[in-house]
């Protein structure tokens, strides 16, 4: 049995939520495809930092509800090197914005839940999108593999591909048109979840020693923690007294001490950075990480997968409300120029904390000189701040 939809949305990661959200605020109907089970969406350990806009952009939507029960609010962070710390109070430089720490998986299953009261199987799990046709015509499809293994058809009047880096999406584009931007980084981030309680108030982003570290939160009993490593090593050969030989030497300062606990969790991600334009073929958009990628140390891969799916909730809605296309044809210009913003700091927050295995001692004091012009430059601490609380969301015209 074919289904049909205004807009088809591949992928149930933030991308695809918020946009099935802002899309129903809007009066639109949409179905998400996603590959995995809910469970296995709900339970993935990704992001946790969610921008000033992006967690009033869930308070505005009715989202909040938890979040603002359990999650904290951060108007501060700490940057670290040669065992100095140096508090960066976020709200003082901003105006008053803040971040919050919420983990990603969290805001997924408020999403997930809240959407499907909404509109009972608007979201299909196990459903895995093999293809789209007909996206340079008026009558777009998306084939996908229904739970039971058999073949589906959604037809919709614009396909959405939020399929993340794997996806299936981006390749729709032709290659003779798309245009890919990338890095990929000499090192990656072992992350690691540990049932303690907190040891310092704010997150720590620390560069001494072998090289980056940080400190971030997920309760009062859980913390989150990374550090730089071999992307090629496997979690094996991390085990829990060297990653706590690593993390006490990298985030050491005189008198405090890391609290250690039970470690439950351990990943090795990659750091590359990524982008793909344009973002439209035809009613075939792109959005979050299926076109772009960054390295997590400005804590952007999620915002910026709001932010799109912000530009392209609003371009949707006009054109299917009055008929008027302008914003599907800015969509690509105007969402890309954030994401490069986003990828400028996001290079720059990596670069700067980051040891670079071929690291001289003239490049170690570069970096060094960098963190200290923070300390001692408003207009430093100042773009810094602006950055990481979330550049504002393109305006509305
Ligand atoms: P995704 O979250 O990747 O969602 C895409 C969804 O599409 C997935 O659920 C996937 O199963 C589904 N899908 C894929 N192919 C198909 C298909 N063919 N059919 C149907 N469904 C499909 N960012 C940070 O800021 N800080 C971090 O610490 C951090 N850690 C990360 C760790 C990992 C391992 C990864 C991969 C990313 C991390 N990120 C981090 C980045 C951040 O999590 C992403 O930027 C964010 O998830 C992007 O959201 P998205 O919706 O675009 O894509
Ligand atoms: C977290 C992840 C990040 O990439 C970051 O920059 C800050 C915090 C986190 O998972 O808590």
């Amino acid at each position: 049995m074919p289904r049909r939809t205004q807009v088809g949305i591949i992928g149930c990661g933030p991308a695809g939520l918020f946009l099935a959200h802002l899309l129903a605020r809007a009066g639109i109907d949409s179905l998400i495809l996603e590959a995995r089970s809910r469970a296995a969406v709900e339970g993935t350990i990704r992001a946790g930092v969610l921008e000033h806009g992006v967690a009033a952009l869930m308070q505005e939507l009715g989202l909040a509800g938890r979040m603002l029960r359990q999650a904290d609010r951060h108007a501060g962070i700490t940057l670290q090197w040669r065992s100095q710390r140096l508090h960066l109070d976020l709200a003082a430089l901003t105006g008053g914005k803040a971040v919050t720490v919420y983990a990603q998986h969290e805001v997924l299953k408020d999403l997930v839940a809240a959407r499907l009261a909404a509109a009972p199987g608007s979201i299909l799990f196990e459903a895995p999108a093999r293809a789209v046709e007909g996206i340079e015509g008026d009558h777009p499809a998306i084939l996908f593999e229904t739970a039971e293994g058999g073949a589906g058809r959604l037809d919709c009047d614009h396909i959405v591909a939020a399929d993340g880096f794997h996806g299936i999406g981006r390749g729709a584009i032709p290659a003779s048109i798309r245009q890919e931007y990338g890095k990929t980084y000499p090192y990656g981030w072992l992350g690691v979840l540990v049932e303690a309680p907190r040891s310092w108030p704010e997150l720590i982003y620390a560069s001494q020693g072998d090289g980056f570290s940080l400190l971030s939160t997920r309760s009062p009993t859980v913390q989150r923690l990374y550090l730089q490593c071999d992307p090629a090593d496997p979690v094996e050969a991390w085990d829990d007294a060297r990653i706590w030989r690593e993390l006490g030497s990298r985030l050491a300062t005189d008198g405090w001490t890391l609290t250690q606990g039970k470690i439950f969790q351990k990943s090795v991600i990659p750091l590359r950075s990524f982008v793909c334009a344009p973002l439209r073929h035809g009613r075939l958009f792109l959005a979050g990480d299926a076109a772009h990628i960054v390295p997590p140390t400005g804590a952007k891969g999620l915002n910026l997968a709001v932010a799109d799916v912000l530009v392209l909730s609003r371009a949707l809605s006009r054109a299917i409300h009055r008929g008027d296309a302008s914003g599907l044809d800015a969509y690509s210009d105007t969402a890309l120029a954030r994401v490069w913003q986003a990828q400028r700091f996001s290079a720059f927050m990596t670069r700067m904390l980051h040891r670079d295995p071929g690291e001289t001692p003239f490049d170690t004091r570069l970096r060094e000189a960098q963190l200290e012009q923070i300390a001692l430059s408003p207009a430093a601490a100042t773009a810094l701040a602006e950055n990481y609380v979330g550049l504002p969301f393109p305006a509305e015209d």
